[in-house]
């Protein structure tokens, strides 16, 4: 697709929109009204149709997510929508939050029609307080409305919008221990299976779904999703918020189609890198992906499959650039003590994991690191990997493995400064049990 032809349909160019009737001014809200004359099951052919893919990091296929949904349930049904956003580098929804925040809400509307969900629970990190907020407010005028509530527009379906702020724990934007928390219960994944669907938010079937994920639907069901599967990565389409944030001249949240250029991002939207640098290398989606080199960037494309082929992932398309000046093992350093920081401690591989990393990594930026070290280290993000009841852990492992195998030198050069550190202890290995 040629640029000049996007139509952006989140973050637009429209001024105010923010305030509901310049939203509705501008066709917004038709959209509930549409599915509310539709069944629930043409909701949901229509998003399954459309291709749309989850925001928040995972890429799930949001329709056949909403089809997991029990159709008959004894139980109330919930929608979760996660606004949580803690992922560093990530900064995309609270725009929505700012600048369209009733396209949110329409979606999570239609949603929750299509789900039968009773009740949407909107989960924002306490630190978002302004967005919560904004949110708020708009929240309080579609009730006004008659938006949300009681007999939706004289339509019989009825269905709640809450918020719910979170206190500062990343794991909180983990599905299951977003569910724990809103429950009043410590963020702790749980393990699955049961999934959200068959056993969610007080053992009732829940859907889980990013806060850019759900601010899709309206367009799709107004535009259909022919046109909305055409814009794009083909096989992951859909207009896209990537933040972008490092060494760049002009960071910001950019709303494109999926599948642009990384180099586009970089050196056209974001003016480039500062001070004329090179790349030294680029987080793409989130700090819990793989790192690419600087000189791996040409030709790459910002969309899933096209990410997974050069060996790391969309993530939430939060990325971070860093220059040719760039400590690579500082900013490794900086990452693992957030993760392990935020690992709730339940899995030992992960608690345990992410203090060793760190403390390795630390030796390191000490000038006490040794060769023994870097495989060390890879061995203990090797041993995180996989063996956790979340994906916390690999969060943790994958940077480290990356940052390995594509910096090693760098760690190479440290290690050399201190031969006096010889000695190599071998890590207490995780102790494969065989059933008797
Ligand atoms: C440690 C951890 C933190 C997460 N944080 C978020 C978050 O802040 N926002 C989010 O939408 N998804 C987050 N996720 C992913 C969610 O578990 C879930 O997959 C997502 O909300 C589903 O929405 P989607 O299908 O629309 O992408 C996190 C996952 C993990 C393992
Ligand atoms: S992987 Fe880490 S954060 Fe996730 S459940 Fe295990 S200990 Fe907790």
């Amino acid at each position: 697709m040629n640029m000049t032809e996007f139509e952006k349909i989140i973050l637009t160019e429209i001024p105010n929109l923010h305030k509901i009737d310049v939203y509705e001014q501008h066709g917004g809200y038709s959209a509930l009204r549409k599915v509310l004359g539709m069944t629930p099951d043409a909701v949901i052919d229509e998003v399954k149709k459309s291709n749309l893919r989850g925001r928040g990091g995972a890429c799930f296929p949001a329709g056949l997510k909403w089809s997991f949904m029990p159709k008959v349930s004894s139980k109330p049904k919930y929608l979760c929508a996660n606004g949580d956003e803690s992922e560093p580098g990530t900064f995309k929804d609270r725009q929505i939050f700012e600048y369209n925040p009733h396209v949110f809400i329409e979606g999570a509307l239609i949603e929750a029609y299509a789900i039968g969900a009773q009740m949407v629970y909107v989960y924002i990190r306490g630190e978002y307080k302004k967005w919560i907020d904004l949110l708020q407010v708009a929240i309080d005028d579609a009730y006004q409305k008659g938006y949300i509530g009681q007999n939706i527009l004289g339509s019989g379906f009825t269905t709640h919008i809450q918020v719910y702020r979170g206190a500062g724990a990343y794991i909180c934007g983990e599905e299951s221990s977003l569910m724990n928390s809103v429950e009043g219960g410590r963020g702790y994944p749980r393990v699955k299976p049961p999934f959200p669907a068959q056993s969610g938010m007080w053992g009732c079937p829940t859907t889980i779904n990013n806060i850019e994920t759900i601010s899709n639907v309206p367009a799709i069901i107004n535009r259909g999703w022919e046109w909305y599967s055409k814009i794009g990565a083909p096989k992951h389409p859909g207009p896209l918020l990537y933040g972008i944030s490092g060494h760049v001249n002009k960071p910001g949240v950019f709303e494109l189609p999926t599948g642009v250029l990384l180099t586009d991002l970089i050196y056209n939207y974001c003016g480039g890198v500062k001070n004329g640098k090179n790349i030294k290398a680029v987080i793409p989606g989130g700090s819990s992906t793989m790192w690419l080199r600087g000189e791996e960037l040409e030709g790459v494309r910002m969309d899933a499959d096209s990410l997974k082929a050069v060996g790391t992932s969309i993530g939430t398309a939060g990325v971070i650039v860093m220059d040719e000046d760039t400590d690579v093992i500082k900013v490794l350093t900086r990452i693992a003590h957030f993760y392990h920081h935020e690992s709730c401690g339940q899995c030992t591989p992960c608690r345990e994991g992410t203090g060793w990393m760190e403390k390795i990594l630390r030796r390191f930026l000490a000038g006490e690191g040794t060769l023994q070290d870097i495989d060390l280290l890879l061995d203990v993000a090797n041993n995180i990997e996989g063996n956790t009841i979340c994906a916390l852990g690999d969060a943790a492992a994958w940077p480290v493995q990356s940052v390995i195998k594509k910096f090693r030198g760098e760690f190479e050069k440290r290690a050399k400064k201190s031969p006096s550190v010889t000695r190599y202890v071998k890590p207490p290995h995780l102790v494969e049990v065989t059933a008797v």
